[in-house]
């Protein structure tokens, strides 16, 4: 009698887990974010724009946040009319403060805010040559802009006891060897940040986590590539970094990365916080010998 009970909850619990896979995978644009409202930076291209799109897409009024006025009021327009661009480069604290003082005056509220800018900075080759100056401008993006991110956001959020900060980190803060030194660098900091505030900003019941990709071909990557490889074409670029990933037969685009956001900043996510979401088919946890095919 126990066993048919226990196998029967068994296959209840089984079937609602395959619903729950397919509800969540299903590539219908669903309304996960409905009424919330997200600012997202560096989002004229790449990867924020398709996350401001996964998100549009998903009932969420989205602010574009970026240093590209005329990419970024595009991509707003072909949102549609619940989207709006926002001139803010994340090294000036008074333009991150105004684009959440915007979100909050238009929309009376900012639910979800995603550190995303973010630049590669020079290929350096050896620690023995990095120019300490590179190194200061790749943190002042990628690190110190994601923290004044994080802090107009906080103040916006705490009084309403919620909200979902997201940080853009990457395989590069994960592991040495695939990116130069201080991009590296910048990207390691980022799931230590994410911890240090997911633990203060949970006891208002706001969440902290971040996402780290694997390579795409974005206008970020194409530039760091180029500098090592002047002649290739994008596509050959494209080409090498599914060469270099684990998962054959899947090329990691920019949509995978939206959608982990999406999981993350939506009630799917509600649990998780100080959490770094790898996306990366792979890369990070595994090495082989494998000879060219
Ligand atoms: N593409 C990849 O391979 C990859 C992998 C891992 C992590 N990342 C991270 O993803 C994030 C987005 O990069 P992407 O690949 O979509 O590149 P992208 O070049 O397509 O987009 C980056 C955006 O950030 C904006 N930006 C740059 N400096 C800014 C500033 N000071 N203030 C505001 N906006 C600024 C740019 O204008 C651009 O629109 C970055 O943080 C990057 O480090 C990218």
């Amino acid at each position: 009698m126990f066993r048919k009970q226990f196998v029967n909850r068994l296959y209840n619990v089984g079937a609602a887990t395959c619903h729950e896979f397919v509800r969540l995978f299903s590539t219908q644009p669903g309304q996960r974010l409905e009424g919330k409202v997200a600012l997202i930076t560096g989002a004229a291209s790449g990867i924020g724009k398709a996350t401001a799109t996964e998100f549009a897409q998903n009932g969420a009024k989205v602010i574009i946040a970026d240093i590209q006025d005329e990419v970024g009021k595009e991509a707003a327009r072909q949102l549609g009319p619940t989207a709006d661009f926002i001139h803010c480069d994340v090294t000036q604290e008074s333009h991150v403060a105004e684009a959440v003082a915007y979100a909050v005056s238009k929309h009376g509220h900012l639910d979800i805010m995603y550190n995303n800018a973010g630049v590669p900075g020079p290929i350096v080759a050896s620690i023995a040559d990095v120019d300490l100056s590179d190194l200061d401008y790749v943190m002042k993006i990628n690190v110190r802009g994601a923290i004044i991110g994080m802090k107009h956001a906080a103040r916006a959020m705490v009084p309403r006891k919620q909200g979902c900060i997201l940080c853009t980190a990457s395989i590069a803060g994960l592991i040495g060897g695939v990116a130069p030194h201080p991009y590296s660098i910048s990207k390691f900091a980022i799931p230590g940040l994410v911890k240090s505030v997911a633990s203060e900003l949970s006891q208002h019941g706001i969440r902290v986590n971040c996402i780290s990709p694997y390579a795409i071909a974005t206008p970020f990557a194409l530039e760091g590539l180029r500098q090592l490889f002047p002649q290739t074409s994008e596509e050959e670029l494209a080409m090498f970094l599914d060469y270099c990933g684990e998962m054959k037969g899947v090329r990691c685009e920019v949509k995978d990365i939206a959608r982990a956001a999406l999981y993350l900043a939506s009630d799917d996510g509600r649990y998780i916080t100080g959490h770094n979401l790898v996306v990366d088919g792979g890369f990070s946890v595994m090495k082989s010998f494998r000879l060219p095919t």
